[in-house]
This record gives structure tokens, C-alpha cells and sequence, in this order.
């Protein structure tokens, strides 16, 4: 078997980014290998346990193979038509073709498998994953980029219709950071959405707006973010620009009111960076306020353009709750929120301790918890600037900050740095509620602390991500 070759696979499992996991006998591979092991790896993206599929080998390196999927021979039990007509296309969802029923079992046992194979686990409790309430139109945000690199779909391309490939509002496509799909429909965040979408993509389209280029640094727009709220009927629009047109934004912001009157603000983000980010160096409201209102639990959220704000907002709910309920929480605790963002586990669990702590590196997320904090006229908690790549024993320290009883982490994908890990075993609380999005990091960062002398006692995935492989996971330490 050599690169190039397409080959028949039984896809017999799930692994890391939902790709299926193909086992073949080595002696049919031209490579020795000195494992004894006779059966060799090979991952197919988009491929489910139950596939019989044709794959095309990309790549035999000596423990494991890739290849990319090029035919279905037979599908699995639970593969299912998708709702939207660019998936496969578009990298925002990746697991459309899959039942939600099957794609909560996958990532269940792909946590159960990154805590017992990577992390070497046993003796710990895994709690049933627990399922999104909404399976589409559940993200509370949406950032859709401007190209001028249109990505054309295979069937735009067969119509042979003369399509104007200089202008894209929409996704973009998985690796191409140039590239993007034009879209008209999304599934994952709201209807309003989609018409504001539409309606930004006619309005300057038919203006001839230069669209940003990557390239030259010139041109006009460079991304729509759209931000509503799952308990209010608040709806903002950011558009970012590379430069200040205000009476092109004022006409844009006029139609928009006229088209879609749900619209409740709208700001413009002037982004004078080269990097593409949808974050602008200062921003312009030209309608309503210039933020929006959400809740999590009974509290009230202020989320302006640029605020991180969990995107699945009614899981978000219940992922606190999976957070606070392994805590269990007496009353006199004083607790440490760890990458507390915009508070918003510092703030729900407030009513069930005696202090909490917010430790986060990006100051305009500590502006916004304090703002939240005098919202819901909290006085229990208090949000300290720090960057928890480095140690931050010496910034409590020179606060005078009392040691946590409960440490509550939620770090980024990369997971805790081996510094914060050491702060936390120094600062010995008696409960660790780690909350990650990357099971591998978080495995990764429990062993540290079970060296340290902490037991893992259970986990609990919680979906956040419908339709896609993304897994979120709480786990409990207890010294
Ligand atoms: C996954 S978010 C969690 C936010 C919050 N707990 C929530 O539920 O909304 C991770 C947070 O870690 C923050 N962060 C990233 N790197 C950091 C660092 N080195 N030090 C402190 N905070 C950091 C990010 O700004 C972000 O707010």
C-alpha cells in the first residue's frame, strides 16, 4: 500500500476531532514496523464507526495513516441528511450528517477514552453527558468574514452560471484563512441572523464596497459579528471596518433599522490592524446603546462588541450548575475563579459562598464583570487582573488575597500553564473544579495535580456544541 492508493475501510471507531479509526493488518503495508502490534491505525475525517467507506491514503507514517474520504460504500446506523446545504463545505459545523443521540455518545466515550488511555485514569465517576436543550439556532454569536476570495461550491461551479467571485459574506473554509463561502442560511444562530446577513451582503454589494484584502491592506469591510440574547430580544450588529466611514455607516445602519426593525444597536469596530481579528482598536455606536443584555441563570449579563460571553448561552447555564453542583458549596467557602473572563461563573456561584476571586489577563473582561457584579448588586466578589502564565502567588500576595478553599479553573484550549498548576497545589485548596474544552489539556493538567495529591473523583461532559466535534468537561479533584 502506497500514498495515492484508494483503498475499502471499515471504520471501526472515534477519535480526537471526530475522525474515524480504521484497523488494518500491517503485513499489508510495505513498512516494517517493530511494534508488535500487527494491526496499524488509519483516521478518515468525516468517516463514523459503521462506515464502509473508499479512502484515499495521504499519508503512512510509521504508528498510523490518514486518508480522505471519498466514497461511502455502506453508511452507518445514524447518518442522516443535513439540514444546511453547505455542509461539507463550510467549516462551521462538522457532525450535521450525524443523530444527535450518536453524537453525544462519541464525544461521551471520546472523554472516557482521553481520560483512561491518555490520562491513565481509573477509579473516577463518569456522569452522563448532558445534551444541549437546542440542537440549532443555538449560538448567541456569529462572526462572518468579507473576502474577495469567494470560495465556489462544486455545484455553483457545474451550473456554469457566471458567478462574481470578488465578493463573499459568510464562513470560512476549513484551513484557507483567505478563503470564504458565501452563504445566505446559517443554522446556528438565529433567523434575524440570516436577514441581517442578506441584507448587509445586497447593501454593499450592490454599492461596490471594497471588500479588506489580506494582501494589499486596502478595502473597506472585514467582518459582521452578530450578538443576540437568549432571554431578551436585544440584537446588535458590529460591522468591522479597516476605517472610519460614517456616512456610508450611517446609510448602512439606516437600512438595516428600515429592513430588520428587531435590531436594537448597532456599532461599527474600526479594526486598524493588519491581523484578522473581528476586534476593532475602537468602535463607533450608531444605533441603541452599543451592547445587549443576556442572563445565565437568574443574573443579568451587559455583553458590548467585543465582550467574551459564552456562545451557547442556555447550556452555559447548565454547565455552572454541573460546576457548582460538584463543588457543593457549604456557604463559608472562599473560592478562586480562575480565566474568569466576564465573571460569569464568579457571579453565579456568589450566592452559594462566603467570597470568590476572579483572576483573568484581559482587562476589559475584568471592566465587564465589575460591571455585571453592580448589575445584580453582588458585593462577594472581586476580579483581579492577572496572567496566569505566569505565577500569580506573588500578585495575591501583595493583595493580601485570603487562600481558596475551592479553586474553579476554565482555561483556554491550551489548557492551564505548569505554573498555575504548581500555584494551585501551593495554594492547596480542598476541591479543584476543572472546566475545559480540550479533555486532552484538561487530562493532561489532572495529572500534574494527582501528583500533587489530588484524586480525580468524577467527570461530567456537558455539549455545548451541537453539530460539531467540540467536547466541554467538568471534572472534580478533591485533596
Ligand atoms: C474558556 S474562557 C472562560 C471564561 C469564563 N470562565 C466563562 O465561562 O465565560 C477562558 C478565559 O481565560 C482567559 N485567559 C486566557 N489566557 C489567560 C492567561 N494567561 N491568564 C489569565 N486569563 C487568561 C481568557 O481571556 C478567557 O476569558
Amino acid at each position: 500500500m502506497k500514498k495515492g492508493d484508494i483503498i475499502e475501510l471499515e471504520i471501526e471507531s472515534y477519535a480526537f476531532e471526530g475522525k474515524g479509526i480504521a484497523r488494518i493488518n500491517k503485513s499489508e503495508l510495505n513498512h516494517v514496523s517493530n511494534s508488535i502490534d500487527k494491526k496499524y491505525v488509519i483516521f478518515v475525517p468525516h468517516a463514523y464507526p459503521g462506515d464502509i467507506v473508499k479512502a484515499k491514503i495521504l499519508r503512512l507514517k510509521k504508528s498510523y495513516g490518514e486518508a480522505k474520504l471519498e466514497e461511502i460504500i455502506k453508511p452507518a446506523e445514524g447518518r442522516i441528511e443535513p439540514e444546511c446545504r453547505y455542509f461539507g463545505v463550510c467549516g462551521g459545523c462538522k457532525q450535521q450528517d450525524l443523530d444527535y443521540t450518536l453524537q453525544l455518545k462519541y464525544k461521551e466515550e471520546q472523554v472516557i477514552d482521553v481520560f483512561n488511555r491518555l490520562g491513565g485514569f481509573k477509579n473516577f465517576d463518569v456522569e452522563p453527558i448532558l445534551a444541549s436543550e437546542k440542537i440549532f439556532f443555538y449560538r448567541n454569536k456569529m462572526e462572518f468574514s468579507f473576502s474577495e476570495k469567494r470560495w465556489l461550491t462544486p455545484d455553483e461551479i457545474k451550473s456554469g452560471e457566471n458567478i462574481d467571485s470578488y465578493f463573499a459574506l459568510g464562513l470560512h473554509i476549513p484551513r484557507m484563512f483567505d478563503k470564504v463561502l458565501d452563504i445566505d442560511e446559517c443554522f446556528l444562530q438565529s433567523p434575524e441572523s440570516n436577514k441581517i446577513l442578506n441584507v448587509t451582503r445586497d447593501f454593499f454589494k450592490t454599492r461596490k464596497t471594497p471588500v479588506y484584502s489580506t494582501k494589499t491592506h486596502t478595502g473597506y469591510l472585514r467582518n459582521l459579528v452578530i450578538r443576540n440574547s437568549a432571554h431578551t430580544k436585544d440584537l446588535m450588529v458590529n460591522l468591522v471596518t479597516s476605517e472610519e466611514d460614517d456616512k456610508l455607516m450611517r446609510e448602512y445602519s439606516d437600512t438595516l433599522k428600515d429592513k430588520i426593525p428587531e435590531i436594537t444597536t448597532i456599532i461599527n469596530n474600526i479594526n486598524l490592524k493588519k491581523s484578522q481579528v473581528a476586534v476593532g482598536d475602537y468602535e463607533k455606536v450608531y444605533y441603541g446603546d452599543g451592547f445587549i443584555f443576556d442572563k445565565i441563570g437568574k443574573y443579568r449579563y451587559r455583553i458590548s462588541a467585543n465582550s467574551f460571553f459564552q456562545t451557547n448561552t442556555l447550556q452555559a447555564e447548565k454547565l455552572y450548575g454541573v460546576a457548582a453542583g460538584f463543588a457543593e458549596f457549604s456557604g463559608n467557602e472562599t473560592v478562586y475563579d480562575l480565566y474568569s473572563g466576564a465573571g460569569t461563573i464568579t457571579i453565579f456561584i456568589s450566592e452559594f459562598v462566603k467570597k470568590v476571586y476572579g483572576f483573568e489577563s484581559v482587562q476589559s473582561a475584568v471592566d465587564d464583570a465589575n460591571i455585571n457584579c453592580k448589575l445584580n448588586n453582588i458585593s462577594n466578589t472581586e476580579f483581579v487582573l492577572a496572567d496566569l502564565n505566569k505565577s500569580f502567588l506573588p500578585v495575591i500576595r501583595d493583595l493580601q488575597i485570603e487562600h481558596p478553599d475551592v479553586v474553579i479553573a476554565d482555561p483556554p484550549r491550551s489548557g492551564m500553564n505548569p505554573k498555575t498548576v504548581n500555584d494551585i497545589l501551593k495554594l492547596s485548596p480542598s476541591k479543584i473544579v476543572y472546566i475545559s474544552c480540550n479533555p486532552a489539556t484538561q487530562a493532561r493538567d489532572i495529572n500534574l495535580l494527582a501528583e500533587g495529591g489530588y484524586k480525580l473523583v468524577k467527570i461530567k461532559p456537558v455539549d455545548m456544541f451541537p453539530q460539531t466535534y467540540h467536547i466541554e468537561n467538568v471534572a472534580l479533584l478533591i485533596k
